[in-house]
């Protein structure tokens, strides 16, 4: 077996590239006569060969220097975060009646929170989450699911939510996905653990796996900021609609989202389908594939991580 399909192989993708070539190369050129130049310039990944990973990082570095309007490199930094609104009474300007002296300056409870997890280191945080009762999730977990992995890891890798499995073992990506997730990621020679940390975007289980609710969102998504912060990953691989829409703060689908560079917290974000996803369409497999060369890609153009 050559070295293609060996990495594909390792992908779980023999048996649809073997069996489906014909049929992505009809939809690969259906995919392309349906862009606009810019979409199609901008996706010079899939016009390369998986084996290739080498002259492929020639041809993706551009991409590198495609930054879209989603969530520019400072946007999400604690330090270019827009200070609260607190209203602040100006001695002298109050209209008559009305209490002149400024009131105490508080800042609003969620963005205490907020600040004082920003500050906490690894072990901290860690705790903190494993205490966490902010919102209704913590009735139901079994387990919160932190994250794992290397924590100066190169490349995160960020899903949406802990399911069942998760929830009883206290680790992402243990299940049917996981299984596919560490084959995508053995595909690019990287392992969980290794060069590689894994985390969701909540910390605990959504009943029956539904759709995070945004106060759940809202009162997890701090400590995730704190991880990247402290992983300072050279790059995120964010899978599944979920998890990048909440990083990247937008609506659009990722068919949309796919092939760019985007940025969380001036780390640049290459986006994909979630492994669950791709376990019921296997002909976007060959799409992730052009994702996970893409993430390589960029991993590798971003040199050391400073010391
Ligand atoms: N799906 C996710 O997004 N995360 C997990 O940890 C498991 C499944």
């Amino acid at each position: 077996m050559g070295r293609r399909e060996n990495l594909l192989h390792e992908m779980g993708f023999t048996p649809l590239w073997v069996d489906r070539t014909r049929l992505a190369a009809l939809q690969e050129q259906a995919a392309l006569e349906a862009q606009t130049p810019a979409e199609r310039s901008a996706q010079v990944a899939s016009t390369t060969q998986p084996q290739q990973i080498d002259q492929v990082r020639e041809h993706i570095a551009p991409l590198a220097a495609v930054v879209t309007e989603h969530a520019p490199a400072s946007a999400e930094t604690p330090a270019a975060r827009p200070a609260p609104s607190i209203p602040i009474a100006i001695p002298g300007t109050a209209p008559a009646g009305r209490e002149r002296t400024p009131a105490p300056v508080e800042a609003p409870a969620e963005d205490a929170r907020s600040l004082d997890i920003g500050q906490m280191d690894w072990s901290a945080l860690q705790q903190s989450v494993a205490g966490c009762t902010a919102c209704g999730l913590c009735q139901g977990r079994t387990n919160t699911v932190y994250g794992v992995g290397n924590p100066n890891a190169d490349i995160m890798v960020i899903g949406e939510a802990p399911g069942q499995q998760e929830d009883l073992q206290g680790e992402p990506f243990v299940g049917a996905a996981g299984q596919l997730l560490d084959n995508m990621l053995k595909a690019i020679g990287e392992k969980r653990g290794e060069r590689v940390y894994i985390a969701n975007v909540l910390k605990c289980r959504p009943p029956n796996n539904r759709n995070p609710q945004p106060d759940e969102v809202a009162q997890c998504s701090p400590y995730l900021r704190r991880q990247v912060a402290l992983v300072k990953p050279k790059v995120i691989f964010a899978v599944g609609r979920f998890a990048i829409q909440t990083l990247l703060q937008t609506d659009a689908p990722v068919s949309a989202l796919r092939g760019k560079l985007h940025h969380y917290q001036g780390v640049p974000v290459v986006v994909s389908y979630h492994p669950a996803y791709l376990l019921r369409n296997l002909p976007d497999k060959a799409k992730a594939w052009r994702d996970l060369l893409l993430l390589k890609s960029v991993e590798s153009e971003a040199g050391d991580k400073p010391g």
